[in-house]
C-alpha cells in the first residue's frame, strides 16, 4: 500500500532542504519496499504570490487526507509587510490548528562531535537528551479577540491568552506517555505565580499525574526555566509547556545543539492514518534564512530528520528513523559540515552534497548488513 504524503517546500531555504530530505526518503523506501507517494503543494509566501492566499483550502484539504505532511520553511522578507492582513505564517497555524496537531515535539540530543559548535560548555551540553513537547494549537497565538484598533488612548492592541482544560489535558496526557517511555520524568512549565491561565494549566497537570505514578513530576515557572534549560539542560527528559512559552524555549534549547539547522520537529493530534498510526506534520525548527536561500548553503539535516520523524511517528518505522539518524551521525563524525556548524579542520560542504552524503551512508548501511 501507498502512503501519501503531502510536500510543502514553502520559502527561501525550503525548497532546498526539502529536497535533501525527500531524496533520504526515497533511499530508505527503496531499502524496505515502501511506497511512498509524495505530492506537492505550495504554502505561506509561495502560495501568496501564486494565489493571493497563504494556504488555500484546497491544500488544506490534501494535507488532511494525507498520512503526514512534510514541510520546510515560510516566510521572508518579501511578505514582511506587517500590517498586511495576509502572513506567510499564517499557513503555518491553519495547518496546525485544522489538522489539531497540538503536540509540537521538539527533541534536543546533540550529536557529540557537535558539542563544540555550541556556544555552551562541553561539560555542560554533553549527555543532553529532551524533548520539549510544545502546545501548538491554542493559547495566545490563537485566542481572541487578537486585533488592532482605537480606543481612548489612540492605537491600542489585543491578543487573548485562552486555554480550555481539554487543551491543557491532551498535550500534558500525551506528555506523560512520552516520559513515561523516556526516563520517567516530566517537567511542566508555566508562568502560575501571576497568569491564571498557567494556574489552571498547573492545576490539571497536578490531577493527571495521578494515573502516572510512575513518573516525576516538576513545576518550573518559564523564566526560571530559561535560565535552569542552560545550566543544568541534563537533568530534563520531557518538558512540557503552553503554545508560546514552548515557542521561545525550543530557539533556546536549539543552542545545546550547536545550530537551529540540525533539529527536526513533529507536530502530532489525535486523527489516525491509513498507517494506523497518528497523521503528523514534520518540519525543520528553523525558518527561511533568505539571506543564504538558493546558495546551496543550508544545512539539510533538520529537514532530513524531520523525515527520520515522520517515518517513525506517522508510518511506524522506528528501524528506518534510526538508520537515517545514524547516517547523519556518522556524516558529522567524519568531519562534513555545511556553513552554520563550520569548524576549523572540518570538511566543508554544501546543502545538496551534505544530503548526497546521507544518502550514502544509508546505502552503506545496506551493503552492510
Ligand atoms: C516556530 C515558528 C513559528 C511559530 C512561526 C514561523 C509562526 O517560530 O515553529 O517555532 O511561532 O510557531
Ligand atoms: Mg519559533
Amino acid at each position: 500500500m501507498a502512503y501519501n504524503i503531502l510536500v510543502l517546500r514553502g520559502d527561501g531555504i525550503g525548497p532546498e532542504v526539502v529536497a535533501e530530505a525527500l531524496q533520504v526518503l526515497k533511499t530508505v523506501a527503496r531499502q524496505s519496499a515502501l511506497e511512498l507517494e509524495f505530492h506537492d503543494a505550495l504554502a505561506g509566501g509561495a502560495s501568496l504570490d501564486a494565489h493571493g492566499v497563504p494556504l488555500r483550502e484546497d491544500v488544506l484539504k490534501a494535507a488532511r487526507d494525507s498520512d503526514a505532511v512534510l514541510l520546510g520553511a515560510v516566510g521572508g522578507p518579501k511578505w514582511d509587510n506587517p500590517n498586511s492582513d495576509k502572513r506567510p505564517e499564517q499557513a503555518l497555524l491553519a495547518l496546525r490548528k485544522n489538522l489539531n496537531l497540538y503536540a509540537n515535539l521538539r527533541p534536543i540530543k546533540p550529536i557529540r562531535e557537535l558539542i563544540p559548535a555550541s556556544p555552551l560548555r562541553p561539560e555542560i551540553v554533553n549527555n543532553v537528551d529532551l524533548v520539549v513537547v510544545r502546545e501548538l494549537t491554542s493559547g495566545l497565538y490563537f485566542g481572541q479577540p487578537s486585533e488592532r484598533r482605537v480606543g481612548a488612548a489612540g492605537r491600542e492592541a489585543v491578543d487573548t491568552l485562552y486555554y480550555n482544560e481539554q487543551e491543557i489535558a491532551q498535550v500534558v496526557r500525551f506528555s506523560f506517555e512520552l516520559a513515561r517511555a523516556r526516563r520517567k520524568r516530566l517537567t511542566s512549565v508555566d508562568k502560575a505565580n501571576i497568569l491564571a491561565t498557567s494556574r489552571l494549566w498547573r492545576e490539571v497537570t497536578t490531577e493527571i499525574a495521578r494515573d502516572f505514578p510512575d513518573v516525576a513530576l516538576e513545576h518550573l515557572l518559564v523564566d526560571s526555566m530559561s535560565m535552569h534549560l542552560i545550566r543544568r539542560p541534563r537533568d530534563f527528559d520531557v518538558v512540557v509547556t503552553e503554545n508560546m512559552f514552548g515557542d521561545i524555549l525550543t530557539d533556546e534549547a536549539s543552542m545545546l545543539a550547536g545550530s537551529m539547522g540540525l533539529l527536526p520537529s513533529a507536530s502530532l493530534g489525535e486523527e489516525t492514518n491509513s498507517a494506523g498510526f497518528r497523521q503528523g506534520l514534520y518540519e525543520p525548527i528553523h525558518g527561511t534564512a533568505p539571506d543564504i536561500a538558493g546558495r546551496d548553503k543550508a544545512n539539510p539535516l533538520a529537514a532530513i530528520l524531520s523525515g527520520a520523524m515522520l517515518l517513525e511517528h506517522s508510518l511506524g518505522m522506528r528501524s528506518e528513523a534510526e538508520r537515517i539518524a545514524e547516517a547523519v551521525e556518522a556524516v558529522v563524525r567524519e568531519g562534513y559540515r555545511t556553513p552554520d556548524i563550520a569548524a576549523p579542520g572540518t570538511k566543508p560542504v554544501g546543502c545538496k552534497a551534505m544530503g548526497r552524503l546521507v544518502r550514502e551512508r544509508i546505502e552503506s548501511q545496506e551493503a552492510g548488513t
